[in-house]
């Protein structure tokens, strides 16, 4: 595939390579829309297998963040950045901040966050050499760990998807499995737990489950191995781990009936929304149901105002309303409930479009 035609394809402005070579720095930034403001999203560190994957997983996560704020209601475009190690590699404090010599140079083009092989430590690093870091410990101004507001928003939107389903938000008595107990996983099951669901999870490192099962008190708690969570009995399927694990052959196995989890890009393309229609399956659109740590983060961002743990809640909080929103319009559109988020978000993207065709400022600075 050439870079340049999935860019047109799908609407990217932007593709930004980094390299140096003294400590092995490659990462890859991509810009989706700034429509609704400057791209941000996370920084996620992977060993991939080629170049070509880094790069796809960098432009479709970065309009996955433009579709996760824009239905969000957040004012900023969607942007990642993929740093490319090599298995066992673990970049520290010179790659980091190397790293965010390459962000400050876009000028406040790109704000980055935590993300997968991310966390506060190396965004501190960034924030040694830019400005432009939206996830930032409090004592340094920021929201601290996001990874809290992100599982809230996925038990929202979870919610929401079980009244569709059964008529009641009640989780209790639910046969939940969520699939990776990381960041957002373990918060998310213990939250489950609090709601009398029967919850199972699953994970590729014993190390996770182990400390999953300590955080909750719950030595006992059910585990299942890796390759047999898609025709687990069940009747939710949260995937909290890497993405695409829906396409045609794990849908057909499936025994849920409703999806919704914290990972980013669930389905392998978009016509596995229609295969999971097909099976009666709900399915909690991923970029809205996993948005909370990207709203609750962007709040004091986008005010230009201190953090304030309540207000940046109440865009958190909100995402279940959203969640039913959606499943409203795509039953009166006739479209899949991910279709129907698309809509939702291209909607208000557009709207603001065309505010913007109105000049604010001289157009020529002489
Ligand atoms: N990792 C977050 C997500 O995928 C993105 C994020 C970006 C979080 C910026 C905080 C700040 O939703």
């Amino acid at each position: 595939m050439d870079v340049t035609a999935y860019m047109e394809r799908f609407g990217h402005e932007n593709l930004v390579v980094c390299q140096e070579r003294s400590l092995g720095l490659k990462a890859f930034i991509a810009i989706h829309d700034t429509t609704l403001g400057p791209a941000a999203g996370g920084t996620r560190v992977w060993s991939y297998s080629s170049e070509w994957d880094a790069i796809e997983d960098a432009l479709r996560l970065a309009r996955g963040m433009t579709y996760k704020y824009a239905a969000g209601g957040v004012n900023l475009g969607g942007g990642k950045c993929v740093v490319m190690v090599k298995p066992g590699q673990q970049p520290g404090e010179a790659f980091f901040r190397t790293l965010g010599r390459f962000i400050e140079r876009l000028g406040g083009m790109f704000l980055t966050g935590a993300d997968v092989g991310t966390d506060l430590p190396q965004m501190k690093w960034l924030r040694s050499e830019t400005s432009k870091i939206i996830t930032l410990p409090v004592e340094w101004g920021g929201a601290g760990d996001i990874a809290l507001a992100t599982a809230r928003g996925v038990l929202h939107g979870m919610r929401a998807g079980a009244e569709k389903v059964w008529e009641t938000s009640d989780l209790a008595g639910r046969r939940v499995l969520v699939q990776g107990v990381g960041k957002v996983g373990r918060h998310l099951t213990r939250m489950l737990v609090a709601d009398n669901a029967q919850v199972t999870i699953s994970d590729v490192s014993a190390a996770a489950i182990d400390s999953c099962r300590s955080e909750i008190h719950d030595a006992e708690l059910p585990t299942i191995p890796p390759n047999d969570v898609y025709d687990y009995d069940c009747d939710i399927y949260s995937p909290c781990a890497l993405g695409k694990t829906l396409n045609p052959n794990s849908v057909s196995q499936l025994r849920a009936r409703l999806v919704a989890g914290a990972a980013n890009n669930q389905l392998e393309d978009d016509s596995v929304a229609e295969l999971l229609q097909q099976r009666g399956i709900v399915y909690v659109p991923d970029y809205v149901g996993n948005a909370g740590g990207a709203v609750y983060d962007a709040d004091r961002v986008m005010l230009g105002m201190p953090h304030d743990d309540q207000r940046a809640m109440t865009r958190v909080d909100q995402i279940g309303s959203t969640v039913r929103k959606i499943f409203d319009l795509a039953e009166s559109e006739g479209v899949t409930s991910a279709h129907a988020a698309d809509l939702y978000a291209e909607w208000r993207i557009d709207a603001v479009r065309r505010s913007q065709s109105l000049a604010v400022s001289p157009l020529i600075n002489m």
